[in-house]
C-alpha cells in the first residue's frame, strides 16, 4: 500500500482539522465527520473558522525559521459540549496547535486535535460528587469523635481530656488503660481526628480477636503465595493506615514473636510483607491500649520490656465509672436525649429512686454497660419518666442491699441525720455481715474473726435487718446454711 497521509488522518480515533490564515478548514477528517456530525465535502475549503481568538492566545510570530520548540507545541487545551450530535451531550477537548510559515515566522495554519471525553468528564464529575460526599462524611465523623463529645465532669475524665488534647497534635505515641467499656476507643479516635493526621486513615485492630499466626498477616499484609490460600495479595492494617494512626487495641494480646516485629516498627518504621523480600516504609502514628496491668505481664516475661518502653511513652489512664460516680448524671442525660432522636421517644428522666439505684451500682461493664441499660429503658419506657421498677433487677439488688444496710446513710450521719448510736449500729451491722460473708456463713468463725464469743455474736447479729441478711446470703457466691439460729429476726439463715 502507498503511504497517504491522508488515509492515515482519516483512521486516526481522534478529529483533526486544520484551519487555514484566511479561515478556510483545510483538512477535516473522518473522526471529525462524526463528532461534528458534518460531511468533509460539506465543511473542506470553506472560510468557517474564526482565527483571530486563537491568534491573540497562540504564541505569536516565530523568528527561528517558523521552528517551534518541542514541549510547546499543544499550546491551547480547550473543553466544550458539542450538543449537536443527537440528543447526547458530547465532551470535547481540543488542542490546537500554530503551524508557522517558515518564510516569515506568522501563523499559517492552526491544527486542531480534538478528543471525546465525555467517559473522562463522567469520571470526573463522579469524582467531584463524591469528594463532597467524602467531606460531608468526615465532618460527620469528626464532629462524632471531637473531644466534646466525651462526656463527663469527674476530676478523673478531665484529667484523661486533658493529657489526650495535649498529645493529639505531636506525633507521640499514647498508651491507653482502662477497664472494659471505659472508652478507650472513643479516645484513641479523637486523639487520631483532633491530630493533622485526620484526613488519613484511623485503622484499629484488635490482637485479642486473632490467633498468633493470622495477627501477622492482618498487621503486616501478605504477597500473593505467602502460604496456602494467599491467592493474591493483600495490603496489612500499617499499609491501610499509612499517613494517618494504627490502634492496636489489648495489645498485650500480641506474642511474643510478633512484638519483636512491632518493635522494628516502631523504631525503624520499617517492615516487609509476609513472603514478601522488599522492605517497606511506615508513616503512621500508633495507639495502643489495654485493660491489663502492663507492667505486671512485663514482670512475668509476658511482654517484651523493650516494647513496653516504646508503647508506654504517654500514658492516659481512664478511670472507670465507679470512681467518678459523678459522671454518671450527665452521662445518662446524654444517652437519653441521643437515643430519643434516634428511637422517637419522649423519655424525660428519672425518679429521684432510680437515679439513686443507678449511682450506686458498682457498673463492671463501664459506659458500655451503663449505655446498654439505659438503651433498654427507653425501649421498654412505658412513661416519660422511668421509675425504680424499670431498673433491671441485678442492679436494683445492689441498691436494696446497701439501703437496707445503711450504707447510704454515711453522708447522712455526717449531715446530722442519724445519731450516735444509730451510726455505730449501722457500722457494727456491716461489720457482723462482713465476717458471716468471710468465715462462709459460719458464725462460730464469724465471732472468732471479730473476737466475740458465740452468744455475743448472736446478740449483735440479731440487730442486723433480716432483708440485708437474706440478700447478702442470695448474693454471695459461698453461701452457706448458718446452722440453728435461736434467734427468732435471725430464723431465715437457717
Ligand atoms: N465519656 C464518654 N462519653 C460518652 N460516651 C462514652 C464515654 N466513654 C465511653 N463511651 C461510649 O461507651 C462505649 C464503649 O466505649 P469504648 O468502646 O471506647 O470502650 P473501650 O474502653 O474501648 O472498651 P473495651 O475495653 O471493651 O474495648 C462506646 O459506645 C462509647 O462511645
Ligand atoms: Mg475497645
Amino acid at each position: 500500500m502507498k503511504y497517504n497521509l491522508e488515509y492515515v488522518l482519516d483512521s486516526a480515533l481522534d478529529g483533526i482539522f486544520i484551519v487555514a490564515s484566511d479561515h478556510r478548514l483545510v483538512l477535516f477528517n473522518r473522526a471529525c465527520e462524526e463528532l461534528y456530525q458534518l460531511s468533509q465535502e460539506d465543511i473542506v475549503n470553506k472560510a468557517l473558522w474564526k482565527l483571530q481568538d486563537l491568534k491573540k492566545i497562540l504564541p505569536g510570530k516565530r523568528s527561528d525559521n517558523g521552528k517551534p520548540a518541542y514541549g510547546e507545541l499543544a499550546s491551547k487545551k480547550e473543553r466544550m459540549i458539542l450538543s449537536h450530535k443527537g440528543n447526547k451531550e458530547v465532551w470535547v477537548e481540543t488542542i490546537y496547535t500554530p503551524i508557522y510559515d517558515q518564510n516569515n515566522g506568522e501563523i499559517a495554519y492552526v491544527m486542531g486535535v480534538i478528543k471525546d471525553i465525555s467517559e473522562q468528564k463522567n469520571l470526573e464529575d463522579q469524582k467531584q460528587v463524591l469528594l463532597t460526599q467524602l467531606s460531608v462524611l468526615r465532618k460527620d465523623i469528626e464532629s462524632k469523635y471531637d473531644f466534646s463529645k466525651i462526656v463527663g465532669q469527674s476530676s478523673g475524665i478531665l484529667n484523661a481530656l486533658e493529657l489526650a488534647g495535649e498529645v493529639a497534635k505531636q506525633n507521640t505515641t499514647v498508651f491507653l488503660s482502662g477497664e472494659s467499656g471505659t472508652g478507650k476507643e472513643l479516645f484513641a479516635k479523637a486523639i487520631h481526628y483532633n491530630s493533622h493526621r485526620a484526613f488519613k486513615p484511623f485503622i484499629a485492630i484488635n490482637c485479642s480477636a486473632f490467633p498468633d499466626t493470622l495477627i501477622e498477616s492482618e498487621l503486616f499484609g501478605y504477597e500473593k503465595g505467602a502460604f496456602t490460600g494467599a491467592e493474591k495479595a493483600k495490603p496489612g492494617k500499617i499499609q491501610l493506615a499509612e499517613g494517618g494512626t494504627l490502634f492496636l487495641d489489648e495489645v498485650t494480646e500480641m506474642s511474643l514473636s510478633t512484638q519483636v516485629k512491632l518493635l522494628r516498627i516502631i523504631q525503624e518504621r520499617e517492615f516487609e510483607m509476609l513472603g514478601g523480600i522488599k522492605t517497606l516504609r511506615a508513616d503512621i502514628r500508633i495507639i495502643t491500649s489495654t485493660n491489663v496491668d502492663i507492667e505486671k505481664m512485663v514482670r512475668e516475661g509476658k511482654f517484651r520490656e523493650d516494647l513496653y518502653y516504646r508503647l508506654y511513652v504517654y500514658p492516659i489512664f481512664i478511670p472507670p465509672l465507679r470512681d467518678r460516680i459523678d459522671d454518671l448524671e450527665v452521662l445518662v442525660n446524654t444517652f437519653i436525649n441521643k437515643l430519643n432522636q434516634e428511637m422517637g421517644k419522649q423519655v424525660q428522666g428519672l425518679t429521684p429512686e432510680a437515679w439513686k439505684i443507678l449511682k450506686t451500682f458498682k457498673w463492671p461493664g463501664n459506659i458500655r454497660e451503663l449505655q446498654n441499660v439505659i438503651e433498654r429503658l427507653i425501649i421498654l419506657s412505658k412513661n416519660p419518666i422511668i421509675g425504680a421498677n424499670e431498673i433491671p433487677g441485678y442492679i436494683k439488688r445492689e441498691y436494696d442491699e446497701n439501703v437496707s444496710s445503711g450504707r447510704l446513710d454515711v453522708g447522712g450521719v455526717l449531715a446530722g441525720k442519724f445519731s450516735l448510736d444509730k451510726s455505730v449500729e449501722q457500722f457494727e451491722n456491716n461489720l457482723i455481715v462482713d465476717a458471716l460473708k468471710k468465715s462462709g456463713f459460719n458464725k462460730t468463725k464469724a465471732a472468732r474473726i471479730l473476737g466475740l464469743t458465740r452468744s455475743t455474736f448472736r446478740y449483735k447479729l440479731a440487730k442486723v435487718p433480716p432483708q440485708r441478711l437474706k440478700l447478702v446470703k442470695e448474693r454471695s457466691i459461698n453461701g452457706e446454711a448458718l446452722g440453728v439460729s435461736h434467734h427468732p429476726k435471725a430464723d431465715h439463715l437457717s
